[in-house]
C-alpha cells in the first residue's frame, strides 16, 4: 500500500548523531509513495554527507539559504510552499529553541518560519542525549513549540550513542512513517475511545498444554491501528500473538477467554466503541491441573471435561452501557459458507448493532481479508484487500453510525 502516494515531504536534518537514522527514514517515505525534499543544516553535514541524502531522495540536497540554484534564490519560499509538510528529524535541541525564537539565519530555520503556517505543518523528530531531553528549558521549549502550532513525535528511550540510557533518543525511523501516515489520516474518530479484542485465546489443560485455535490476530491489530490513525484513543486486549503492538495503542496482553472477558469489563466504562476481533475458545477445560499431567506408561488417556467460555461480546452487548447507547458494539464472524444468512442471524442474536461476516478458513494467518458488513438497514461489502485497508474502511463505517449523542 502506498500510504503516502502524493505526499510531498521537506525532510530536515540538524545535528546529531541520529542523522544516520535519517537516511532509513528517508527511504521509508519514499518506499509509501512520498517525494522527499531534503534540507540540511551544516551541522547535520557533520554526521551524515549531502551525497548520501540526494542519492536515497533523488533529488540535490538543499543546504544553503543562498542557493544560486533557485531562479529567484529564495529557496525558502519555494520548498515550503510546495510540502504537504516539513518533517524535521532528527531535530536537535538547539534547533528546537531556535525555532521556538523564530530564528531564522540559516536555510532550514528560514523555511521553517517562512512556511504558511496555516497550510504546511511542522513536525519535529527530538533527538538529544537523554539530560539535555529532560532539562527544563528543552521541556518549556517543548510545550511552547507544541502551542505554535508544530506536532512533537516524541522520543524513544534506550541506549544512546553517548554510552547513557534513557529517553531522548530519535524514535526508529519505521515509528516516524507510521507517525507521519497517522497524521495524514482524517480524524473521524477524535475524541472517541475504543476498545478491541484481537488473537485466539489459549485455554489451559495443565501448566504446559493447552487448547487454542489459529487466529492470528492480524485483523484485530490492523483495527486497532486504523482506529488509532482516525484519531481514537485505543486499547487492545490481546490473546497470545506475536504481533507488534501498533503505534500509540495501549496493549493489554491476556491468555485465557475469562482474562479478556475480565479485561473488557474493566476498560469498557472507559470506552465508547468496542470491537469485538478475537476467536474466543468456546469451551475451556473444566479443571486446568496444577500440575503436568503425565502418562503413566499403562496407554490410558485422560478424559478432559469442557465447561463453555463465557461470551464476551454478548456480555459487553448487553450492558447497561451499550443499552444506553454509551457503548457500539461491533461483532465479527468467521463462517465457511452462508456468511449472509450466519452473519445476519448472530448480530441478533448478538445483540449489536454492526456485524463483520468473513469466510474464516480463507483469513486465518493471511495479510489480506475481504468483509460483510451487516447492521440493521442492510448490508455492504468491502471487497477483498489487506487487512489494514479494510480495518480504515470499517473504522470509517463505525465513525458514520456512531449515535452523535455519544455521551463520552
Ligand atoms: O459466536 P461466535 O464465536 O461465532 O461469535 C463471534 C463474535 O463474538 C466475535 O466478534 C468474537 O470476538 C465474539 N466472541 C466473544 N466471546 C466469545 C465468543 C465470541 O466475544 N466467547
Amino acid at each position: 500500500m502506498n500510504d503516502l502516494a502524493g505526499k510531498h515531504i521537506v525532510l530536515g536534518l540538524t545535528g546529531g548523531i541520529a542523522c544516520y537514522k535519517a537516511a532509513e527514514l528517508c527511504r521509508a517515505l519514499i518506499k509509501e509513495g512520498a517525494t522527499v525534499q531534503v534540507v540540511m543544516t551544516e551541522a547535520a553535514t557533520q554526521f551524515i554527507t549531502p551525497v548520501t541524502m540526494q542519492a536515497l531522495s533523488n533529488r540535490p540536497v538543499y543546504g544553503s539559504q543562498w542557493d544560486a540554484r533557485e531562479p529567484n534564490n529564495m529557496a525558502q519560499i519555494n520548498l515550503s510552499r510546495e510540502a504537504d509538510a516539513i518533517l524535521v528529524a532528527p531535530c536537535s535541541a538547539d534547533f528546537m529553541s531556535k525555532l521556538l525564537h523564530g530564528g531564522a539565519d540559516e536555510l532550514l530555520s528560514l523555511m521553517c518560519l517562512a512556511r504558511p503556517i496555516d497550510k504546511v505543518p511542522l513536525l519535529l523528530a527530538p533527538a538529544m542525549n537523554r539530560e539535555m531531553w529532560a532539562h527544563p528549558a528543552t521541556q518549556r521549549n517543548l510545550v511552547q513549540l507544541a502551542a505554535d502550532g508544530a506536532t512533537i513525535l516524541g522520543v524513544g528511550s534506550g541506549f544512546q550513542a553517548c554510552g547513557e540510557t534513557g529517553d531522548g533518543r530519535m524514535l526508529e525511523p519505521e515509528e516516524l512513517l507510521a507517525d507521519v501516515i497517522t497524521f495524514f489520516h482524517p480524524k473521524v474518530l477524535a475524541g472517541r475511545r475504543m476498545l478491541v479484542t484481537a488473537g485466539p485465546t489459549f485455554e489451559a489443560i495443565d501448566p504446559v498444554r493447552g487448547i487454542t485455535n489459529r487466529s492470528s490476530g492480524k485483523m484485530g491489530f490492523a483495527v486497532a491501528r486504523a482506529a488509532h490513525e482516525a484519531g481514537a484513543q485505543v486499547t487492545l486486549v490481546a490473546g497470545p500473538v506475536a504481533l507488534a503492538t501498533p503505534r500509540g495503542v495501549q496493549r493489554i496482553d491476556v491468555q485465557s477467554a475469562t482474562d479478556m472477558l475480565q479485561a473488557c469489563v474493566e476498560h469498557a466504562p472507559a470506552a465508547n466503541i468496542f470491537v469485538a476481533t478475537a476467536a474466543v475458545a468456546d469451551w475451556r477445560p473444566a479443571q486446568a491441573s496444577d500440575q503436568k499431567i503425565k502418562k503413566d506408561g499403562s496407554g490410558q488417556t485422560p478424559t478432559l471435561a469442557f465447561v463453555e467460555n463465557p461470551d464476551i461480546l454478548a456480555t459487553l452487548a448487553r450492558s447497561a452501557q451499550a443499552l444506553s447507547g454509551d457503548l457500539f458494539c461491533v461483532g465479527f464472524a468467521a463462517e465457511s459458507h452462508d456468511l449472509l444468512a450466519h452473519a445476519t442471524a448472530k448480530r441478533v442474536r448478538k445483540g449489536v448493532p454492526l456485524l463483520v461476516g468473513n469466510i474464516g478458513p480463507a483469513t486465518f494467518g493471511k495479510d489480506d481479508n475481504a468483509l460483510l458488513l451487516v447492521d440493521a438497514n442492510g448490508t455492504k461489502e468491502l471487497p477483498h484487500a489487506s487487512k489494514l485497508h479494510l480495518a480504515r474502511q470499517l473504522v470509517a463505517e463505525i465513525a458514520r453510525r456512531l449515535p452523535t449523542a455519544l455521551k463520552k
